[in-house]
């Protein structure tokens, strides 16, 4: 009888204690194994698989970490609403060849007295963390524990969330971590919409507006390219115009900067990204892309 793929493949083994994760990694250490790690806040979809793919492609094991992670929301913010779908995510992460699921609870994360946290001014203050105060500390203290409990040869995350990527390079820089931060293509929708795990938010009426986001960073795009650095304020707020106009809510930010600090570019030849985020109804949606291809 044929065997399906699945028969095919190693169980995932979920862990929950770090002191467990700990010793799994330590075993696979000394069989010379190499490991990668891609962080995420679970309610997987293609987005995620992506870089779980790409880890079990180029590593010898992968530990995909599952952890909703409460220091980074904030008080009015949707931590408490944030979809939860283990049993899933941990059945797809087994088809796409990963070996370990590391999904600790709060306690786990953060005992009873933790209170160090990991800042990254500058990079970490501007944009998202000016309209979201303390979401990159949350972010940066989360992920640089995980990247000491797990101590992977490669961490993986997606330009999706491209200043996230931003400001955990250049935290894994200061800190000495022992690890290369790679970062990975945004996946879209067919219409342009990038993957999110809040998109399940979005009522069929908003879903179908969603993808004049992306649309409207690629009209911003040409005009810049057009029109060099003098086009930018003029094409930031047509972008910002199109979206409203779409029938988002509100438009925090939509802004042309330096793909390496985000700061506002003064030369249209060196790479840079455009960015927004913008509120349709009440969800949030963040995209960017690069300015050229
Ligand atoms: P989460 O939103 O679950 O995303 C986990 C990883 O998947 C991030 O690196 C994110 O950039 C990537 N990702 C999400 N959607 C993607 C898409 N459409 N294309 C490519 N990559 C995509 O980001 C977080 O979780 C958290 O902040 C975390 C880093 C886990 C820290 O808590």
């Amino acid at each position: 009888m044929a065997t399906s793929v699945t028969d095919r493949l190693a169980d995932l083994e979920t862990i929950r204690r770090v002191t467990d994760l700990r010793a799994r990694v330590a075993a696979w250490r000394q069989d010379g194994l190499s490991v990668g790690l891609v962080p995420t806040m679970g309610a997987l979809h293609e987005g995620h698989f992506s870089l779980v793919r790409k880890s079990v492609a180029a590593m010898d094991r992968t530990i995909v970490t599952l952890f909703v992670n409460p220091r980074q929301f904030g008080p009015n913010e949707d931590f408490g609403t944030y979809p939860r779908t283990e049993e899933a995510d941990a059945a797809a992460l087994q088809r796409q060849g990963a070996q370990v699921l590391f999904a600790p609870n709060v306690e786990e994360m953060y005992p009873a007295g933790a209170v160090t946290t990991v800042s990254v001014p500058g990079i970490g203050d501007i944009l998202e963390g000016s309209f979201r105060p303390g979401f990159f500390t949350g972010v940066a203290t989360v992920v640089s524990k995980l990247l000491i409990q797990a101590a992977p040869d490669v961490a993986y995350f997606g330009k999706k969330d491209y200043q996230q990527l931003c400001v955990i390079t250049r935290m894994a820089a200061d800190l000495d971590l022992p690890v290369k931060i790679e970062g990975c293509p945004i996946i879209r929708e067919a219409d342009g919409l990038a993957l999110s795990s809040r998109n399940v938010y979005l009522s069929p009426d908003e879903r179908a507006k969603a993808p004049m986001l992306h649309q409207a960073l690629n009209d911003v795009a040409a005009k810049v390219r057009a029109g060099g650095v003098e086009a930018i304020a003029d094409a930031e707020a047509a972008g910002a115009e199109a979206i409203l106009k779409a029938g988002f809510k509100q438009v925090d930010y939509v802004t042309v900067r330096d793909a390496a600090n985000l700061a506002p570019i003064t030369d249209v030849m060196k790479p840079a990204r455009i960015l927004t985020a913008a509120w349709l109804g009440r969800t949030r949606l963040i995209d960017n892309i690069p300015l050229h291809d």
